[in-house]
This record gives C-alpha cells, sequence and structure tokens, in this order.
C-alpha cells in the first residue's frame, strides 16, 4: 500500500538561505569598506588557500539572474543578509544610499516573484573601524568585547529597518551570535581571530545586548506586522553516557553554546552555573544595570540553525593535547571558556559530511522540540540547514548530489516530526541556495543546492535544487528517501 506523504502546514515556508559576505563580491564597490572577515580573509594562514570574499559568487552583478534562479526553483522565501559596511562603511553616521539601494532593488525583485524576504542585519561583518575602534578608558579592545558596538548595531539597525520597513516583514537581529563570539574571540578560527576568552564573554554579552537594542531600534521603524526574531545555532549537546562527570559536561556545554544567550533572550538571565563556571576568568561586571530587560525584547520568532549534534564527556587524559577542532577550524585555543579541563568533545556517531559533521537529523527535531518547550509561544524557524559534499559536474554537465538530497530528506522529514509533536515551525530555510565562502574553509566547500563554477560563476541547479523545487511545489515530503 502506497504510504501517504508527509504533509507540512498550509503557508509553511520553504525558504534558501545566504549570507552578504559569502555571496556578495563587489567588496570595493559603492563605497563598501572592509569588514572584519576583509580583513581577515586578507591575513596570510587565516582562510584556507589564501580565498576571500573580494569576488565571491558576484551576487553583487547577479542579483537578478539568482532571484530568477530562486523563482525558477519555486522558493516561497528567501534568507539574506544586509552588509553592515555596504550601509554604514564606518559604523557609524549617516548612510550610504548606494549600499542600501541595492538592497531596496533585491527586495523588490523578490517580491515581484512573490519570494518573501527575511532580512538579517548581521551575519559576521562587523566594519572594521569599530573592530579597530578603543572608545576612551576601555581595555575591551574593540570589536563586540567592547560595549559601544552594541549600540552601533542598534543604530546600524534603525537604518536598515527605515529604508526597507515598509516591505520587509521578517528581520532577524543577528546571525549565530556563539559563533560570532566564541569563534571570533575564542578560539580565533572566526575574524577577528582574537583568542581571548574573557574578550568572548564580553563579546556574547554585547550580542545579547545588541539584539535587544536593535530589536527596539527595528520595533520604532517597523509596521505593527513586522516580525523580529534571530538566528542561534543552539547545540544538540549529547552526553556520552550516563555517568555524572558526563552529564556534569553536558550541562556545561550546555550553559556556554545555548543559555548564554536563550537565558537573557528568552529570561532576562545569565543563569547561576554559567558565571560560576566561569568565574575564575571574569565577575560579570561588564553585564550593567537594565541590560538584561533589553536583551528579552519579546521574539516574534526563533530561528534554528543546525547542522549536526555535539557528544560531550567529562575530560579525558588527552583532552588537553593537541590542536582543537571545533567543526569551524582548527585552533590551540578553546572556544569554551572555562569548560576545558572539565569536557572532552567526540565524534557524534553517522555518516559524515564533507566538514566531517555527522549526519544525525534526531538533533533538529530534538531542539525544535526543547525550544517549544522553553518558548511556546515563540512560532520557529529553521533559518539554516544543509551538508557540503564535493560536488562536481558530471559529464552531462549536470550536478548530481544524492547524498544532499538524503541529507536533506532526513532532516525536513525531522522538522515534520517536530511539528507532529506540537512544534509551531512555520518555514525551512535550505543553507545554502549558492556555493559560496566558507569561512575558515574558502571555496573549499560546496554548501549550495545550486553549483557555481567560481571561474565562469555560472550557476547549475544540482539535483538536490530539482528535488527541493518538487517539495516546496507540492509542501510535501516523501515518506521514504528514494534515490534517482
Ligand atoms: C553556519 C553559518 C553559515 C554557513 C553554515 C555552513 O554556521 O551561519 O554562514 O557557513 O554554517
Amino acid at each position: 500500500m502506497a504510504r501517504e506523504n508527509l504533509r507540512f502546514p498550509p503557508g509553511f515556508l520553504w525558504g534558501a538561505a545566504t549570507a552578504a559576505y559569502q555571496i556578495e563580491g563587489a567588496a570595493r564597490d559603492d563605497g563598501r569598506t572592509p569588514s572584519i572577515w576583509d580583513t581577515f580573509s586578507h591575513t596570510p594562514g587565516k582562510v584556507l588557500g589564501g580565498d576571500t570574499g573580494d569576488v565571491a559568487v558576484d551576487h553583487y552583478h547577479r542579483w537578478r539572474d539568482d532571484v530568477r534562479l530562486m523563482a525558477g526553483l519555486g522558493l516561497t522565501s528567501y534568507r539574506f543578509s544586509v552588509s553592515w559596511p555596504r550601509v554604514q562603511p564606518t559604523g557609524r553616521g549617516p548612510a550610504v544610499q548606494r549600499g542600501l539601494d541595492f538592497y531596496r532593488r533585491l527586495v523588490d525583485e523578490l517580491l515581484a516573484h512573490g519570494i518573501q524576504p527575511m532580512v538579517t542585519l548581521y551575519h559576521w561583518d562587523l566594519p572594521q573601524e569599530l573592530e579597530d575602534a578603543f572608545p576612551s578608558g576601555s581595555a575591551a579592545g574593540g570589536g563586540w568585547p567592547e560595549r559601544d558596538t552594541a549600540y552601533r548595531f542598534a543604530e546600524y539597525a534603525g537604518i536598515v529597518g527605515e529604508a526597507l520597513g515598509d516591505r520587509v516583514e521578517m528581520w532577524s537581529t543577528l546571525n549565530e551570535p556563539w559563533c560570532s563570539a566564541f569563534l571570533g574571540y575564542g578560539s580565533g578560527v572566526h575574524a577577528p581571530g582574537r583568542t581571548d576568552p574573557v574578550a568572548a564573554l564580553r563579546a556574547a554579552h554585547h550580542l545579547n545586548l545588541a539584539h535587544g537594542l536593535g530589536a527596539q531600534a527595528l520595533r520604532e521603524q517597523l509596521p505593527a506586522r513586522a516580525r523580529i526574531g534571530v538566528s542561534l545555532n543552539p547545540s544538540a549537546v549529547r552526553p556520552l553516557t550516563a555517568s555524572a562527570g558526563d552529564l556534569d559536561a553536558r550541562r556545561r556545554i550546555d550553559a556556554l553554546a545555548n543559555r548564554v544567550f536563550t537565558g537573557p533572550m528568552l529570561r532576562g538571565t545569565y543563569d547561576d552555573d554559567l558565571i560560576a563556571d566561569t568565574a575564575r576568568l571574569t565577575d560579570w561586571s561588564f553585564v550593567q544595570d537594565d541590560d538584561l530587560r533589553i536583551t528579552r525584547h519579546p521574539l516574534d520568532f526563533l530561528g534554528i540553525n543546525y547542522y549536526a549534534p555535539a557528544v560531550v564527556s567529562a575530560a579525558t587524559e588527552d583532552a588537553a593535547a593537541g590542536p582543537r577542532k571545533d567543526g569551524h577550524g582548527a585552533s590551540e585555543h578553546s572556544p569554551w571558556p572555562g569548560a576545558d579541563e572539565h569536557v572532552s568533545f567526540h565524534r557524534a556517531p553517522g555518516e559524515l559530511t564533507a566538514m566531517d559533521w555527522p549526519v544525525d537529523p534526531t538533533g533538529l527535531t530534538d531542539l525544535l522540540l526543547e525550544y517549544t518547550a522553553q518558548a511556546p509561544e515563540v512560532p520557529l524557524y529553521v533559518t539554516e540547514n544543509g551538508a557540503a559534499y564535493d560536488d562536481k559536474p558530471g559529464e552531462d554537465g549536470q550536478v548530481h548530489d544524492p547524498d544532499r538530497v538524503r541529507y536533506l530528506h532526513s532532516h525536513i522529514a525531522a522538522v515534520h516530526h517536530a511539528i507532529l509533536a506540537g512544534a509551531d515551525v512555520r518555514g525551512y530555510f535550505l543553507w545554502s541556495l549558492l556555493d559560496n565562502f566558507e569561512w575558515a574553509y574558502g571555496y573549499s566547500k560546496r554548501f549550495g543546492a545550486v553549483h557555481v563554477d567560481y571561474e565562469t560563476q555560472a550557476r547549475t541547479p544540482k539535483s538536490s535544487a530539482h528535488w527541493y523545487a518538487k517539495v516546496a511545489a507540492s509542501g510535501e515530503l516523501p515518506r521514504e528517501y528514494v534515490a534517482d
């Protein structure tokens, strides 16, 4: 007997996601100035192969074709980020209209094709001037460890809100603040590449503050129908065994990966165990009166980015030896302030993608149900999910990527599972629309549903794109994965 397909709720959004620095290129056009990622990628040894986002996939010039491509795939939504240094080159003061015009045109083109935009204000490209700024009396060294950056972000949020507020309904303040704080200032595998655990914790707080202040600034500009949220990358963190030591390791990483953001944003608090675990490093006096009221700005939605689960145990003997690989690059420095002597990471079971990330869709269901339990009134979106594989055009000129189809199938099924179990999930955004600049891995990792030939910039939808188009058109997922 044929088994029915999995049906998604009416109005469920089928989208794809990108980020400005990863696709736009045109790094010097129309008054754009360097962001921390321009500086970092131009620093020898920081990005594999010396790759930079100078040209990327030239979306700044090819946006019209890229929108046509999305429309051809039947996407009903597109999540992209605005480049802060394109809009406000010094990170303060008046906006550059040419920069804003690019996003106005992009949004108009999307709407003309019936594609709902979701704007992310910050996907990691801090104007370099803000990283270099040392406001008087500050020991923080600029960037996110410096409190003033949160106020600069709010000003920028207001500018973009004013420019696009009449036509964009879905807004996300920050993308994955965990990466900005702990990879950018802790392990240093992301820009700006600093390796100071206290700076990483300060950065986390100022990102929380930026989220709250940015949401307030947006609210002042946007019509009531606009929805304001954030995209986090919570860790689906699992203990290796049920031993007390392994459970404590899980608690520590849950605090540093998840609750450091969801505490302030959902509950207006930093949990006592997080403060205690990091007490040797800081007294958290950078959290000022009233900050935790601001960070708790009501969320209209919560975006969850998910790729793979993490498995932790109490520290094993060899925990301190050798460079750490945290899935985003290798570093001698840890992205887990205060946890290193207590926690070891283990490879989760499952096949590996080209990132060496295990394939395990149950982590996505778990997270969606976890946040349903924590914040039942807040609708959820999967704002990123996808996989890198070593895709190449075949002799027929087509790009066959059955591994990605399998990955997407199992993860979209995991979303359905969560919906059946009571999660209010309103949409799914595949990472990524196009192959692009994968941060410290440069162009070596391909996440796109659409293949990009980096010599010619030719776009070729992979078989996963055609498969996803069918899911988007029908709003249904075949119950079983069937290879082409
Ligand atoms: C996420 C980032 C996104 C992309 C994917 C693979 O952490 O938000 O830009 O690089 O990982």
